[in-house]
């Protein structure tokens, strides 16, 4: 099977599903690395590591809808049967998101539903909240939204600040993606009137 891994920018969760693919030996491979910033820090990782890379300027594009259909010409080269959204910072266009229905995933640095969109963990400092976390679900077309694989809590400890905050769950996040994908890769989940079933939900 192919995974397409788009990233913005540092790639540490790209860096995380690598590493475990090769670790684990999956029946996968990660067939390219794509970002829409040439200066993504992760691109640099996984030229290293042997897997292609590209970049698609987004500022080369007048529209999104134009992003997206150059975007998508060149995940398709690869042949995905899984895209993967690693830190990758652009709201995508209903047709993007339709042509991967059902094989795209992103992970979010909050427990969905609560604090979709940017600065989540000072959203969940000011909120007061006692945990904190991430989640990976399947792609739709409303931002952070669409059916839930798997999520990972954190606590959210005192004196925390928005940096101590995102490092805990980073460090999580490197442990729940790569785990999601690797249950996607073996045909694991299903979606069911929106709802994931699978190894965490049977
Ligand atoms: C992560 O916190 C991820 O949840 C969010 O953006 C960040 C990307 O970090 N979508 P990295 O590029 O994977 O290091």
């Amino acid at each position: 099977k192919n995974i397409v891994i788009l990233i913005s920018g540092r790639g540490s969760n790209m860096e995380a599903v690598v590493r475990a693919a090769q670790a684990e030996a999956w029946p996968a491979r990660i067939a390219a690395v794509i970002s829409n910033r040439a200066d993504a820090k992760g691109l640099e990782f996984a030229a290293a590591h042997g897997i292609a890379t590209a970049v698609v300027p987004n500022k080369d594009y007048p529209t999104r809808e134009a992003f997206d259909a150059a975007l998508a010409e060149v995940i398709d080269t690869h042949a995905p049967d899984l895209v993967v959204l690693a830190g990758f910072m652009r709201i995508l266009t209903p047709g993007f998101v339709e042509h991967y229905a059902g094989r795209m995933l992103n992970i979010h640095p909050s427990l969905l539903p609560h604090f979709p969109g940017l600065h989540t963990h000072e959203a969940a400092l000011a909120a007061g909240h006692a945990e904190h976390g991430a989640t990976v679900h399947f792609v739709t077309a409303e931002l952070d939204h669409g059916p839930v694989v798997d999520q990972v809590a954190v606590p959210v400890l005192p004196g925390d600040t928005a940096q101590s905050l995102a490092a805990r769950v980073l460090e999580q996040e490197h442990v729940l993606y790569p785990r999601a994908i690797r249950w996607f890769i073996e045909d694991k989940l299903t979606v069911e009137n929106g709802r994931v079933y699978g190894p965490h939900n049977p």
